[in-house]
């Protein structure tokens, strides 16, 4: 296969994201030609995987133009950036991406100021550390947000990779991310939740989860097909009172307060979805 003709890539950030970008881009023969991190050798042994002849710790050194993705942790952008403006002074035929879910391309402006166009690159996707470059971007959507010029080519990076893009405004990205959290990252707590009760009845973690696991994916099914309020079942939504007070006590121990104090949450949450279904 012949590499694809886009200006050379450098990633910087080789932890989970990085990674499966990386590998990505790679798979689909872009040319990468630098990868960085902070400590240099994560950057040195992904830099090796997919044939880029820079790679360790961001130097001084100026690179050409090229497209840059910034992988790191959202709070560690804006010390990139700065970085970057220590090495060179201008960026104009450049293109700069972060892949952060909750900040905009707004954190991008100093370079933007430099000549670069900018945007976000956000794979809609769960990256653990302990998977490691097992989680590819196939298939799953990436939110492109940014300046004209950036989002254009962030939906052609993502189609090029087997991703699905979608456009989002800089304003809508936070409450787009707050969404992404529910769907994993507070999901998993609930999991957790649904863990801690399995052991004590008896039932072990995997246990525990590959049993419930049906109902997780019927109710998830049922909401694609329907929507969240036609799909809700259970004791709120059938009004059983009594079950709920049940639960309720079964709850009032020192113990299992953290549960208790979900479960309120979670019970007003639901009695204001429930309350939907009728209407
Ligand atoms: N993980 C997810 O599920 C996920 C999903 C979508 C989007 N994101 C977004 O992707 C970004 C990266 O997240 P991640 O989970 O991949 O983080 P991560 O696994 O913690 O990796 C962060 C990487 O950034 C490098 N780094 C940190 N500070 C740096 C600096 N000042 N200069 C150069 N490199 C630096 C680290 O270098 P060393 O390894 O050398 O320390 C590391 O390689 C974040 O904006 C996050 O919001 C994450």
């Amino acid at each position: 296969m012949t590499p694809r003709r886009t200006l050379p890539i450098t990633i910087i950030g080789a932890g989970a994201v990085g990674y499966a970008l990386a590998l990505s881009l790679h798979k689909k023969q872009y040319f990468i030609r630098a990868v960085f991190s902070k400590s240099g050798k994560p950057a040195r042994l992904l830099g090796k995987k997919v044939g880029a002849s820079q790679s360790g710790i961001l130097s001084t050194k100026a690179l050409d133009n090229g497209i840059i993705f910034i992988a790191v942790p959202d709070d560690e952008i804006k010390n990139v950036v700065r970085r970057l403006l220590r090495r060179q002074s201008h960026f104009s035929g450049s293109l700069v991406f972060h892949t952060s879910g909750a900040l905009s391309s707004d954190v991008l402006l100093p370079l933007k100021k430099k000549g670069a166009a900018v945007g976000s690159f956000h794979p809609l996707q769960t990256f653990p550390r302990s998977k490691i470059g097992s989680v590819n971007l196939r298939e799953i959507f990436v939110a492109v947000e940014g300046d004209r010029k950036a989002v254009e080519a962030g939906k052609r990076i993502a189609r090029g990779i087997g991703a699905r893009p979608f456009v989002l405004s800089s304003q809508q990205k936070v409450l787009y991310h707050i969404a992404a959290v529910f769907g994993s990252n507070y999901f998993v707590t609930l999991l957790s939740v649904i863990e801690e009760l399995g052991l004590r009845i008896g039932v072990p973690q995997r246990k525990i989860i590959a049993m419930i696991e049906p109902l997780i994916l019927q109710s998830l099914k049922n909401v694609r097909i329907e929507s969240a309020s036609s799909a809700l079942t259970g004791p709120i939504a059938r009004g059983d009172v009594r079950t709920i007070s049940k639960h309720r006590s079964a709850l009032k121990t020192k113990k299992l307060k953290h549960i208790s104090e979900l479960y309120t949450a979670l019970a007003k949450a639901t009695t204001r979805l429930a309350s939907k279904k009728k209407t």
